[in-house]
Formats: C-alpha cells, sequence, structure tokens
C-alpha cells in the first residue's frame, strides 16, 4: 500500500459558533460550542486515514489533557504515531475558532504550543520508517527549519513533496517552496506570499507566474466556493466546484489536501486526485467542526454517487 507522511501540527479545537464577533469591550452571548481534534497537519493525516491511507504521523503535543486526546484520536483514526511524541511542561497546541453562523465563515487564532517543538532532527530520528513514503505532505504551523529539512529530506531520497502554505508565513522562502512537487494555497495565502492581487483568475495566474520564475513544477490554488486552479508548465486547468449547502468552513482546505494526497498516491492522476478533493471538501463544509466534518470512505463514495 502506498503511503503518506504528513509532517506537522496537532491542535485541539475550541469552536464557538454566533452570528457576530464582540466587538471590543462587549460581551457577547454566543450560541454553543464544542471541542475538536484539529490542527492542519492532524486534519490531513485523518482525512487521508479516514480514506484508507497509511499515514506517518510525525508531530509534538504536550505532557496535557490535549495531548491524551490527540494521540487517542489518532489511534482512534488509524494513524501511525511512532513519530508522535509528548513534549513535557508544554501545552498540546490549541486553536479557538469562531464560526459565523450567518455566513459559515470562520476565523481562527493558533497557540502553537508543542508544534514549536518539532525539530529538524525529529525528521533525522524518523529516518529509515520516513524515507519508504510516497509522499511527504506539509504545511506552516511548525518551525520553518523543519519544514525546509523535510524539503531537503524528500529531495535527498526521492520522495514526492507537497507543501500547504498555511497558515501563510510571509518569510516562507519561495527557493524552498518551489522545489516541492506540489504547492498548494489558497488565494490569499498565494497573495501574501507574492505580494500580487489574486481577486481573478487572471490575476491568480499572473501572481502564480512569480513562482514558476523559482522553478515551481506544480502549483494548485484552492478558492473555496470558486473550486481550484491547477497549473504546471505544461497546462492550466480550472476545476468548478462541488455545490453544497455550506454551515461550517473550518478545516475544508485541510480536507481537501489529505483527500488530494490519499487520490494521488493511490492513481498518480493530478486531475483525479483535484476532483475527489473538491468533492470531499464540499462534503465537510456540511458538517461542524473541522475533522468531525470529514466523511468516511463509504460516506464519501455514497455523495459521490449522486453529486458527480
Ligand atoms: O485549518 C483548520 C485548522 O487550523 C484547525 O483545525 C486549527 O487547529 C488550525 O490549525
Amino acid at each position: 500500500m502506498k503511503k503518506i507522511a504528513v509532517i506537522g501540527s496537532t491542535n485541539v479545537d475550541l469552536i464557538t459558533y454566533g452570528n457576530r464577533f464582540a466587538k471590543g469591550g462587549e460581551t457577547l452571548e454566543a450560541e454553543s460550542f464544542c471541542i475538536g481534534n484539529g490542527g492542519k497537519g492532524a486534519n490531513q493525516a485523518v482525512a487521508a486515514a479516514k480514506l484508507g491511507s497509511h499515514v506517518l504521523m510525525l508531530s509534538k503535543v504536550g505532557d496535557d489533557q490535549f495531548g491524551e486526546m490527540s494521540l487517542s484520536n489518532y489511534q482512534a483514526q488509524g494513524v501511525d504515531t511512532q513519530f508522535v511524541e509528548k513534549v513535557a511542561g508544554i501545552s498540546t497546541g490549541v486553536a479557538p475558532i469562531f464560526v459565523n453562523t450567518e455566513t459559515s465563515q470562520n476565523s481562527i487564532l493558533i497557540v502553537k504550543g508543542a508544534n514549536n517543538c518539532l525539530l529538524p532532527s525529529d525528521i533525522d530520528h524518523a529516518e529509515e520508517t520516513l524515507k519508504s513514503v510516497d509522499l511527504i505532505v506539509l504545511q506552516l504551523e511548525v518551525p520553518l527549519e523543519t519544514v525546509y529539512h523535510a524539503i531537503d529530506f524528500g529531495q535527498k531520497h526521492g520522495i514526492k513533496v507537497l507543501l500547504n502554505p498555511a497558515p501563510a508565513v510571509a518569510e516562507l522562502s519561495l527557493e524552498y517552496a518551489c522545489k516541492c512537487d506540489f504547492f498548494v494555497p489558497n488565494e490569499t495565502e498565494l497573495e501574501i506570499l507574492t505580494g500580487k492581487p489574486v481577486s481573478t483568475v487572471d490575476e491568480i495566474k499572473q501572481a502564480a507566474s512569480v513562482l514558476f520564475e523559482h522553478g515551481l513544477k506544480n502549483l494548485i490554488v484552492t478558492m473555496g466556493s470558486q473550486g481550484s486552479l491547477w497549473i504546471s508548465n505544461e497546462q492550466e486547468r480550472l476545476t468548478a466546484p462541488v455545490k453544497v449547502n455550506a454551515i461550517d468552513t473550518s478545516g475544508a482546505g485541510d480536507a481537501f489536501i489529505g483527500c488530494f494526497s490519499h487520490f494521488f498516491t493511490q492513481t498518480g492522476d493530478v486531475q483525479v486526485a483535484i476532483e475527489k478533493a473538491s468533492a470531499f471538501a464540499a462534503l465537510s463544509v456540511t458538517g461542524k467542526g473541522t475533522q468531525s466534518s470529514y466523511p468516511t470512505a463509504a460516506a464519501f463514495n455514497e455523495f459521490q454517487k449522486n453529486n458527480i
């Protein structure tokens, strides 16, 4: 079976649902609250595992209740946790999330906690196991030096690397980013990283040219309800969105990446993987929470029968 390694973050999401943000100095009653398993790395790992991939996770959690909760969740979802380590004396990453129930949009704060302790030496420590994977998946909720080391590791061992530059970090080296086989930002991240406007597909293509000047092979820009745009040296391809009634978009980008990683490693076909990922992410926004909204493989198959 093909294997995916996710080198990235683990958080616990503290999600509040309400119809507007509180203003400065205001106390406002919200509608509801829930706690869930999250973190961009963890979400992507769980999405791929739910679809049946063998997923190896490299991550750090704190020695607190949230660390225990995260480890149990990985195990329940079938993610390989041999390289998920507890760090003494530091909290697990947490993400207070506010979901606007009128618009289904979210805003997210992250407190990285133990995620800051995932270091290049952790990649070296996992080398023997890690070098047998087919795809390494990265995001930016762990130190940049770790992300760069993972990209170098992938190149050294001939392993394909996907970088989801989320959350956008202006200091990200475009030299490093463009060494990856797949660079998968949303429009906002693309704007921050290239300094170019991205309000139209033409503007997105202009912004993309900055990355191709640095040698990028494949850019996949996720555009939410506008679908996605895959650009490579050979072609440009727009994939239409799958229309659904969104109630909570938190974690939809991660659903896309996890599903893309699963189908790309299974089929080697980028366009098929993008179409599956669009459908999986669309289905995820019809449920509440991040990982809690990801369908099982069976539910996803059922959805595709009726919607594609
Ligand atoms: O992309 C959604 C994720 O961002 C949440 O699960 C939260 O933990 C933050 O990492």
